[in-house]
């Protein structure tokens, strides 16, 4: 996508280094800061301290983790260790989005066979494959999500917008390009479909309210912001046409793992006869995986919940963290939960759209990787 007329990506090589550039996403919406990751545990804190995150940016970034980590392990006395422990190192990192799982597997699957001299070449190779195919698969979620909006937007009165509904950043920046959720909304405004997308805020990290909200705002698609308890009153409204949310973990039986509060969101969807959608490439499938109350759930720390950092005035030049709560109240984190198929009226894919079930998603998909 565009920043100021110029293309980005979530993640890349630096063409001039050994460095892998990042777009270091906890400084926006404020602040436009590019990160060089120079070894593999500067990948593993990208990781966990979210300056990356999103199933499919995270699944890419540990991707070129894998690559730094080949030049570290053939530097050592044991390679072979010294890779398996840095894969190690990166699968632990977020236990919920499956995509670093598969962007890791791939990557250790590729060297396997190799000589470690030929491990920096390789696996850099099938960084940059798995960086290509998550950007065209999510152009490609784009074009067949676009067919619900223009169906929508065919019942609407002219210039009237079809009103979509979006949790958390399932968007450009959760990728490496075009997003999940979003791709149909950037194919649908740039084919001059009015629009009007309601962005839930996300607590605890506001990744609805920093992330989403800047990148629609970059794209100049209207939005507005909610706070995430809105969604259900503006259904009950009429003022919401469609949901399309993200994920990171669907099993091969069609239960989806996205952001805390999406069930939520699905529950007031079904109740209201909105149709709710989840976008997702095949990459954050789980072969394996037939229920998705077995979907491990990342707990993270509870001063996500207590804390909140922002600017104390437009001028502001850095963000100032404020505590919301007492100082001895205790807080729990779940980071997603888990909305069962039955909720869920379709699954984007960059194959095309199928039912949330095993049956539908193996029509699309015989040959799971
Ligand atoms: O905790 P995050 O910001 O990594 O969570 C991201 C989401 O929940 C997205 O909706 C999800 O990754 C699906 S889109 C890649």
């Amino acid at each position: 996508m565009n920043i100021d007329g110029k293309p980005f990506r979530t993640v890349w090589k630096d063409p001039t280094s050994d460095a892998v550039r990042i777009i270091d996403q906890r400084h926006l919406p404020f602040k436009f800061v590019i990160e060089d990751l120079r070894q593999v545990n500067d990948v593993a804190t990208a990781i966990v301290d979210m300056h990356v995150r999103g199933a499919g940016c995270i699944g890419a970034t540990a991707g070129y983790g894998i690559y730094l980590a080949t030049l570290e392990a053939t530097e050592s006395r044991t390679p072979e260790k010294t890779l398996r422990d840095a894969a190690d190192h990166l699968l632990a990192t977020r236990p919920t989005a499956v995509n670093l799982r598969w962007a890791v597997d791939r990557q250790m699957t590729a060297l396997q066979s190799l000589p470690p001299e030929q491990w920096a070449e390789s696996s850099l190779q099938t960084a940059t494959a798995i960086a290509d195919e998550d950007a065209a698969a999510c152009a490609s979620i784009g074009q067949h999500g676009l067919r619900i909006i223009e169906e929508l937007a065919a019942g609407k009165s002219d210039g009237e917008p079809v009103q979509i509904l979006t949790h958390c950043n399932a968007g450009w920046l959760a990728f490496v390009d075009h997003g999940s959720a979003t791709a149909p909304i950037y194919a649908a405004h740039d084919r001059g479909i009015p629009l009007h997308i309601w962005v839930d805020e996300t607590r605890p990290r506001n990744q609805g309210a920093r992330l989403t909200a800047w990148e629609l705002g970059q794209h100049g698609v209207p939005h507005t912001l909610i706070v995430d308890n809105a969604g259900g009153h503006l259904m009950q409204r009429s003022q919401v046409d469609l949901v399309i949310t993200g994920t990171d973990r669907t099993t091969h039986t069609g239960d989806v793992a996205n952001k805390i509060g999406t069930y939520l969101k699905a529950l007031a969807a079904r109740d209201n006869d909105v149709p709710f959608y989840v976008a997702l490439p095949s990459s954050t499938f789980d072969w394996n995986l037939s229920d998705g109350f077995a979907i491990p759930i990342e707990e993270r720390s509870p001063d996500e919940i207590s804390l909140m950092s922002g600017l104390v005035s437009p001028e502001a030049d850095s963000e100032t963290e404020v505590r919301l709560s007492p100082r001895d109240c205790p807080a729990a984190n779940p980071a997603f939960d888990v909305t069962p198929r039955h909720l869920i009226t379709g699954l984007i894919t960059e194959r095309g759209i199928c039912q949330a079930d095993e049956s539908s998603i193996r029509a699309l998909f015989p040959d799971p990787t």
